[in-house]
């Protein structure tokens, strides 16, 4: 039944695939043994940043085998356009307490850093045990801030890129794959 499943009704023309669902998974279960390794006895709490990283959390935390909690934190700059706005808005803030635990900031993709490096200075006055960043996707060549990322699933060029969770104007976020969008 699902070799039968196929999403190309879903892919115009000028989307180009860029990472299949199978790089994705192959590569979380690395950061996965990695992560479970570094975390091992510490019980982690992952805060997945809405609206993109919904779709990695889901994946990635069951490539972690240690007990962990969920979280989820919702920020915008971008809204509907593809180019930082600079002006970040706390949209959904945490539920969970973070003081004195270990805290993983799971991220679909770093672009700029602008939100990432706001996420810091944010969390950091909770007073958590520690805080680290994990993004799916990282553009080295667009980043403008200075922020360190921990655990980095694949470096991109600097292209808009949709699916797996990340959006084209809020739709084509459950794309299987992740394309580059031309023109
Ligand atoms: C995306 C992404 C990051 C941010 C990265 O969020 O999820 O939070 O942009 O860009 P930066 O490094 O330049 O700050 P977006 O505002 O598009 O919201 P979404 O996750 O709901 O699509």
């Amino acid at each position: 039944m699902l070799e039968e499943f196929n999403q190309s009704t879903l892919i115009p023309e000028n989307y180009e695939l860029l990472i299949t669902h199978e790089e994705i998974q192959k590569r979380l279960f690395e950061l996965g043994k990695n992560i479970a390794k570094d975390y091992e006895g510490q019980k982690p709490i992952l805060i997945g940043v809405l609206n993109g990283a919904f779709v990695l959390l889901s994946d990635l935390m069951r490539y972690i085998n240690i007990d962990l909690e969920i979280d989820f934190i919702r920020i915008s700059s971008y809204g509907d356009g593809k180019e930082s706005s600079g002006h970040i808005k706390v949209l959904k803030p945490l539920s969970a307490d973070i003081k004195d635990r270990a805290v993983i900031v799971i991220e679909d993709i770093v672009d700029s850093g602008l939100s990432v490096q706001f996420l810091e200075n944010m969390l950091s006055a909770f007073s958590p045990k520690s805080l680290k960043f994990l993004t799916l996707l990282q553009k080295p060549e667009k980043k403008i801030v200075d922020i360190n990322i921990d655990y980095v699933g694949f470096n991109i060029d600097d292209q808009f890129v949709v699916g797996y969770g990340l959006d084209d104007q809020q739709i084509k976020r459950n794309l299987r794959d992740i394309y580059a969008i031309f023109g």
